[in-house]
């Protein structure tokens, strides 16, 4: 055990949350709503986001410099809240880290193996996400029976951003894009990045009812709870009351993030702090 963790009063230490940029907002969101005591430092790296079309090399080492940034900030565990981070590397994050981490890919696997009555799940992602098939060898470590049929997205991610979350346009993009996976008969997709969730019940709609739509955000806030619990670590004190258990951290374009997040969360963010993640 490492000494962090024996000092007093190390539950009630801060999570750390990262992603590119504001899709990790809706992991964020989750974990608010599910483990409220908790507090989050997160941070969004707008200077560098998309992550999506990145290599594998250049995302490891911005994961590493993010990592860094984070335990100084004295955090008792970090939730990769990207779905490309989570993709290419969690396994160097692990191996760095003395602190219990999580990504979002994992979590979102499991359940999509569980629910899937007829053994074809679906996966829509960035083009990294995809072009990794870390789902696909997830689930197919739980179930090697099941077909994983994965779809690049590319467009979602602006459309998310530019706020056209229920808008013609991304009605006939999606029509497009999803397509095939309605054609494969799928009755399970996987919401394979962060920025999906917001798109949901356009998703939805397009699919049809029968399929069942999986929310790793939702199912990584559930993780981290149970994550905490067996550690020891989940904090049994209130920190008072709304965002002042949060604070988050940018590095570029803080004002245009604090609009974006405050649009998504329940509580106000006062303020978002720019930083030089190089430095780390
Ligand atoms: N947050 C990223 C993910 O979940 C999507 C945005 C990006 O490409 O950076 O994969």
């Amino acid at each position: 055990m490492s000494l962090r963790k024996e000092k007093e009063g190390w539950s009630e230490a801060p999570v750390g949350v990262f992603d590119s940029g504001v899709g990790g907002l809706t992991v964020a969101r989750e974990i608010m709503r599910q483990i409220p005591n908790e507090r989050i430092v997160y941070f969004g790296d707008t200077a560098r986001v998309p992550y999506g079309s990145k290599s594998k090399e250049t995302i490891t080492k911005y994961s590493r410099q993010i990592v860094h940034f984070l335990q100084e900030q004295q955090v008792k565990a970090i939730v990769v809240a990207c779905n490309t981070a989570s993709a290419y590397a969690m396994e160097e994050i692990e191996r760095e880290l003395d602190i219990p981490v999580l990504g979002v890919v994992k979590p979102g696997a499991k359940v999509a193996a569980e629910v899937t009555r007829n053994g074809r799940v679906g996966v829509i992602g960035t083009e990294g996400t995809i072009k990794s098939q870390i789902y696909t060898t997830y689930i197919k470590e739980m179930n090697p029976e099941i077909v994983v049929q994965g779809k690049a997205c590319p467009l979602f991610v602006p459309l998310v951003e530019e706020g056209f979350w229920k808008d013609p346009v991304t009605d006939e993009i999606a029509a497009r894009y999803l397509g095939s996976l309605i054609d494969s008969d799928i009755d399970t997709l996987i919401l394979g990045c962060t920025h999906y969730p917001l798109i949901r019940s356009t998703l939805g709609r397009i699919m049809g009812e029968k399929v069942t739509l999986v929310n790793p955000a939702y199912e990584t806030a559930r993780e981290l709870k149970e994550l905490l619990t067996a550690e020891n670590l989940l904090n049994k004190k209130g920190q008072g009351l709304g965002n002042n258990r949060y604070r988050f951290y940018v590095s570029d374009m803080a004002d245009k993030f604090q609009i974006f997040a405050n649009s998504i969360l329940k509580y106000g963010i006062l303020s978002a702090r720019k930083i030089n993640i190089e430095d780390y």
